[in-house]
């Protein structure tokens, strides 16, 4: 089968699938348009997902803990009265349909996005969430590894996060992310990777697009779900893995600055990032300055967890076959 994994102009491997699952078809992506009246795009209704597939040993890809992404979807959904129009099972389904279709075979990224469209017949014009259509678009672009290894530096910003009572922040709302860019905006502006965000109490909540852990004291320790973060996936693999694999024991409790002065490590957690260590804060280092003991250990069990090569975790993958299966 011909791969319908497109190159970017210029470049010599192929880096987005040319295929989209828009409006409950396959289309070419170029289709998979939205028009500019859309509310979303407009009021920033909409809700999304990150989602990764990784190359297994077998060659073939497997999506990572795809039911768990598409459960926090539809709560995000149902937040924003948002009807997806199909449960996780399905979603799983069309998301390793579209992953055949695109005959891929290196590491893949996919984002579901569900989105306020139209105002229905008799909706008169503004902010709102009923009387408007409801649209589900998926698509998927091959993505590596990307995360510095070695560690990064981030910052704390002047920027924070959300409170719950101003935005439904465990819900993974498209509007709710110019809070992320602003900070990322700052961070990268000033030459730092990325951005740790203080919620409304001065505690940390979370980083720009992951979630924080620090060592503090012997203790793994992770912000709370009360903190105002969005409670991620990768995150509670990271908890389930220093569990089962490595006896650590996870504490949630607040984190302050000062915590962040004193730990010994420090590293974020997300689909897209993996785990990344942080090795400065806001101009100190982080420990030693270098990924610690803990952080190294748990990103050599993800990747072999996310490669299928430990048979305790083959629940959180599904495979995505081929398109002659
Ligand atoms: C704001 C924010 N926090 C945390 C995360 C980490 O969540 P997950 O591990 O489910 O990707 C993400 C990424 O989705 C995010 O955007």
């Amino acid at each position: 089968m011909t791969s319908a994994v497109a190159a970017e102009p210029g470049a010599t491997t192929p880096v987005i699938a040319a295929l989209a699952y828009h409006d409950g078809q396959f289309v070419p992506l170029e289709q998979a348009q939205v028009p500019v009246s859309t509310q979303a795009l407009q009021y920033g209704t909409g809700v999304f997902e990150g989602i990764r597939a990784y190359v297994q040993a077998d060659g073939g890809l497997a999506v990572f803990r795809g039911h768990d992404h598409y459960l926090r979807f539809l709560r995000s959904a149902r937040t924003l009265r948002i009807d997806v129009g199909l449960d996780a099972e399905h979603l799983c389904e069309v998301t390793a349909e579209l992953l055949r279709r695109t005959g891929a075979t290196t590491d893949m990224y996919v984002r579901p996005l569900a989105y306020k469209r139209a105002l229905l017949p008799g909706t008169p014009p503004g902010v709102q969430l009923t009387g408007v259509s409801d649209a589900l678009s998926i698509n998927a672009f091959r993505m590596g590894s990307y995360s510095d290894r070695g560690g990064i530096r981030v910052a704390i910003s002047s920027w924070r996060r959300p409170q719950s009572a101003v935005l439904p922040v465990r819900a993974k709302v498209t509007g709710g992310y110019v809070n992320n860019a602003l900070a990322v905006d700052e961070a990268r502006a000033a030459g730092y990777d990325d951005a740790i965000l203080l919620n409304s109490r001065g505690q940390v909540a979370e980083a720009s697009t992951s979630n924080v852990f620090a060592v503090v004291r012997g203790r793994l320790v992770t912000p709370p779900v009360t903190a105002d973060l969005l409670e991620g996936i990768t995150r509670d693999t990271v908890v389930t893995l220093a569990a089962d694999l490595l006896d650590v024991d996870t504490a949630f409790h607040d984190l302050g600055r000062d915590d962040l002065c004193d730990a010994e490590e420090v590293f974020l957690t997300g689909t897209g990032a993996e785990i990344v260590p942080v090795t400065e804060i806001g101009g100190r280092p982080v420990g030693d300055g270098v990924p610690g003991p803990l952080t190294t250990a748990l990103t050599t069990a993800y990747s072999e967890v996310v490669r299928g090569k430990d048979q305790r975790y083959q629940h959180w993958l599904q495979p995505v076959g081929s398109a002659t299966d």
